[in-house]
């Protein structure tokens, strides 16, 4: 099998959508596995649908045919054709049986999509990755969701080497075989698509746990992982706990097989995969362990247990039709896993990481060259449109649903969805109609926000009458053109709000309300507030109720207040961040002090203030990142952004004041433990902040307990902060430390990432030499997705001073890795070429360079995947 597929011309549309002609009832699959050479037969029992005549066509990658028969009989070699990439048959009819043999080639399989190896040759073991169209490279089938299917599926193996055999769904036998050989089967009484496939088999240990669920169900959870790592698992196991009783008890979902298998890999292309009882891992959302792994990535395990978990139901149970559909389950399950995070740890930081990672990730994508809408209209490479857009901005589309039936409407109307979609492949628009019909309501309009590319820009405007003490708020809203749609149309855009007194104070609505939410349904509408008893400062957009650019002429003393009294912890942090950007600006522009002083000075008082949660406190502190602050400009210079970043931090610390920040600093530290606890993630969070500032008024002293910091951490945040603080002001300790870790850490993979990733975040020109060397390192390699996040993704996607040199260097380099890894894995290549977003707004020098670079890797023989990305990077 190559993983160079040849380039396609000619999209899929969604317009195009027909349904299937041929549908598969049941399937059984035998499979002799090999981790060169696997053999897999399969029994397709197929039905027609009598209204369609078109011979039977099916799905088939670089699969190797060895034999194939219909209805018991060997086909002769004029009743079937397998070319590009479709087997059609001949003579095939309603309750035909077809069975095929075929090989495939697991460990020559680098792309990563089908079946593949994870690992050596001599230790690794065989899986499978089928989302979105992995099972073609299996074997024969109608690959696409809305081909529900019973599978019945049997591995047989060598037992020395591959012990551990595993397929989704209940087991039903297990036994010995000649030679050494054993054999085990698996029934998935659940008609499933074929993306939810998979298999598992090789040395592996586990951690196995009892559960009963609430309707009555005994389940064993069982996870799987390599012997050196099954360690690691035990967070996993509770954290998986949890997101079953929460789903439970929030939207009444149970699992539904006898067993739940979990399986960690290091080769991986995505973060987890949700296979109908075999949920495969990135080892890197599951593994964890105290010495290795950081606070945030706690959460990410937490969370991404949760979202493959909440699958079962939002994409297994109702699936979705087509991949147009693909935020029908994604969105809904991001949406699911944010409420689950949220109530396990703090909502409101839970709300600010969300809105964060939706503007760094995706307003970024709405806006440039590969804007889509969360339901795209056409794609050429499927597993181009796993994006921000469809995850993130799907998963606020269906918070603005949420929020507009309530909770007890919204619970009613998935339960409606849930009942009537169960065993469908379903689409965005049942998924509205059920939410709209268990509500009486009308939920259509919000149909066009799932068309239309393009972050909204919402403008408000209040004008208060102390006569009448009435105060209005005119809201205006406008979308920008994105490709291939020019002209944009008015969105509803629910505007959650309240009213702010001079001393801070709420000031009560007519109806006694504290908060209100109103739909702006037109390009402008006005709203009245009656018995308004001062001027107020507005809190719009709380909690951030729609994904929208919001734009208020605010004073900075309003934002100050705001940023102290808000009620909504989100908009705390959401005026702090508008203080930001505007004392970013008056730097930038020359334009005066008057929005710094108020940002520096407002923080530095809260800095000691009581009660206040030192993690919030930390995102306080933090201003809008450089990818951020690049968005608001044209002519974007990198290298000046950052610059500016480090002086707007640097005016802040000092307004809080070098004493002050090694007096909390020191507290922070003596404080210090281990524990998981959110106090304790809470204080590390704020220490690596108050570090970070320190670092940038005296540098000797931050450095030097940075350095001490490394030495004694008893964390990985802690250790991994100091490193990071060291590594990036360039410290004289930072080589030390570097070398001390790589030590402490070499036989573990995940750590090791974090290695690779701290030295690409070095800012400015020194990077490039940087990841150069790094990529020289006998550890480094482009088979490994994660490897390659790391060192590559980290520079080129979250590093824009390091990425974007003004000599280009950076885009010819990142262009020639591209070519490379193109060659080997298509998905993860096309996912780096992402880093060129936004090139055309790039400072001309720049601009020209990266142009260049792009183009003259469009003009070479690239995967679908990459084409795509490049191709479109060069029309926007
Ligand atoms: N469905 C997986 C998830 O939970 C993502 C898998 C996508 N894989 C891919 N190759 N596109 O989000
Ligand atoms: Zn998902």
């Amino acid at each position: 099998m190559t993983a160079r597929d040849e380039q396609s011309p000619s999209p899929i549309r969604l317009a195009d959508y027909r349904p299937p002609a041929w549908t598969v009832s049941q399937i059984e699959l035998e499979f002799d596995l090999g981790i060169d050479s696997t053999e897999v037969r399969s029994r397709l029992h197929l039905r027609r649908d009598p209204a369609q005549h078109v011979p039977l066509r099916l799905d088939g990658e670089g699969l190797e045919l060895i034999a194939i028969t219909l209805d018991g009989q060997p086909l002769d070699a004029h009743a079937y054709r397998y070319q590009d990439e479709v087997l059609e048959v001949e003579g095939a009819s309603d309750d035909s049986v077809l069975e095929t043999r075929v090989r495939v080639r697991p460990a020559a399989n680098t792309a990563l999509e089908g079946l593949y190896l994870s690992g050596s040759r001599e230790q690794g073991f065989l899986l499978t990755q089928c989302e979105a169209e992995g099972f073609r490279h299996v074997t024969f089938f109608p690959d696409r969701p809305d081909v529900l299917a019973r599978y019945s599926v049997t591995l047989r193996a060598d037992r020395a080497r591959f012990p551990v055999l595993l397929a989704g769904g209940n087991p039903a036998g297990a036994g010995e075989l000649p030679d050494g050989r054993h054999w085990a089967r698996f029934v998935d009484p659940y008609p499933k698509p074929s993306y939810l496939f998979a298999l598992v088999a090789g040395r592996l240990e586990k951690i196995e746990r009892g559960y009963r669920t609430a309707d009555g169900r005994d389940v064993k959870l069982v996870i799987w992982a390599e012997p050196d790592v099954i360690d690691c698992c035990g967070y996993a196991m509770d954290a998986l706990e949890r997101a079953m009783r929460w789903d439970e008890r929030a939207y009444g979902r149970n699992f539904d097989l006898d067993v739940f298998h979990v399986v960690a890999t290091h080769d991986f292309n995505m973060g987890a995969m949700e296979n109908k009882g075999l949920n495969i891992f990135n080892a890197k959302y599951l593994l964890a362990d105290p010495d290795t792994t950081t606070d945030d990535e706690y959460r990410g395990v937490e969370a991404v247990i949760g979202h493959e978990y909440f699958h079962n139901w939002s994409g297994n149970r109702v699936t979705c039709r087509d991949w147009f559909q693909l935020s029908l389950k994604e969105g809904l399950t991001v949406f699911r896993e944010q409420q689950f995070s949220a109530d396990m740890n703090s909502a409101p930081l839970k709300r600010i990481d969300d809105v964060a990672l939706l503007r760094r990730a995706q307003f970024p994508e709405d806006a440039g060259p590969l804007a889509h809408p969360v339901r795209p209209s056409q794609y050429s490479e499927i597993n181009n449109f796993y994006t921000a857009t469809v995850y993130e901005k799907g998963a606020e589309l269906v918070r603005m649903l949420a929020g507009r039936l309530g909770s007890e409407g919204f619970r009613r109307g998935m339960d409606l969805y849930f009942d009537r979609n169960d065993g469908r492949a379903a689409t965005l628009e049942d998924f509205l109609a059920a939410l709209g019909s268990a509500n009486g309501i009308d939920l259509s309009p919000y149909l066009a926000w799932y068309a239309q590319a393009g972050t909204p820009q919402l403008s408000a405007a209040g004008r208060y009458d102390a006569a009448t003490r009435s105060y209005t708020l005119t809201l205006r809203q406008h979308t920008p053109a994105t490709p291939g749609q020019p002209d944009k149309r008015a969105l509803p855009i629910p505007v959650k709000l309240a009213l702010f007194g001079p001393d801070g104070r709420m000031l009560p609505l007519h109806d006694g309300a504290a908060e209100q939410v109103v739909v702006l349904e037109q390009d402008e509408q006005s709203f009245v507030f009656p018995g308004i008893e001062h001027a107020p400062v507005p809190s719009l957009l709380r909690g951030f109720s729609a994904p929208v650019i919001l734009d208020y002429a605010y004073a900075p003393a309003e934002l100050a207040l705001l940023l102290t009294h808000d009620t909504d912890g989100f908009n705390r942090w959401e005026a702090a961040q508008q203080l930001a950007w505007r004392a970013y600006a008056e730097l930038r522009d020359g334009s005066g002090h008057e929005a710094l002083s108020v940002w520096g000075d407002t923080l530095a008082g809260l800095f000691d203030q009581d009660g206040l949660d030192p993690a919030l406190l930390a995102d306080l502190l933090t201003p809008p990142g450089e990818v951020e602050l690049a968005e608001r400009e044209t002519d974007v210079d990198p290298a000046r952004i950052h610059a500016l970043r480090q002086a707007l931090q640097r005016e802040l610390a000092a307004r809080i004041g070098a004493h002050v920040l090694a007096g909390r600093y020191r507290t922070l530290e003596a404080q210090a433990s281990d524990a998981l606890d959110a106090a304790s993630q809470a204080q590390r969070r704020l220490r690596r902040r108050v570090l970070e500032l320190l670092v940038l008024l005296d540098a000797a002293k931050a450095q030097a307990l940075a350095a001490a910091q490394f030495d004694r951490a008893a964390t990985m945040t802690d250790r991994l902060a100091a490193l990071a603080v060291l590594v990036r002001s360039g410290a004289p300790q930072a080589a030390e430390a570097l070398e001390r870790y790589r030590t402490r850490h070499a036989g573990n993979a995940l750590a090791l990432d974090k290695w690779f990733a701290v030295q690409a975040q070095i800012p400015g020109e020194p990077a490039l030499a940087r990841v150069r060397t790094l990529q020289a390192n006998p550890k480094f390699t482009l088979k490994n997705p994660n490897r390659v996040q790391a060192l590559l993704g980290t520079w080129a996607r979250g590093n824009p001073s390091g990425f974007h040199r003004v000599d280009g260097e950076g885009y010819r380099f990142l262009a020639a890795r591209l070519a490379e890894l193109d060659a080997l894995n298509p998905q993860v290549a096309a996912r780096l070429a992402t880093a060129f977003n936004g090139w055309q707004r790039l400072e001309p020098a720049r601009r020209e360079q990266a142009r260049a670079a792009v183009a003259e890797l469009a003009g070479r023989r690239l995967s679908r995947n990459l084409a795509e990305i490049v191709g479109n990077m060069l029309k926007g």
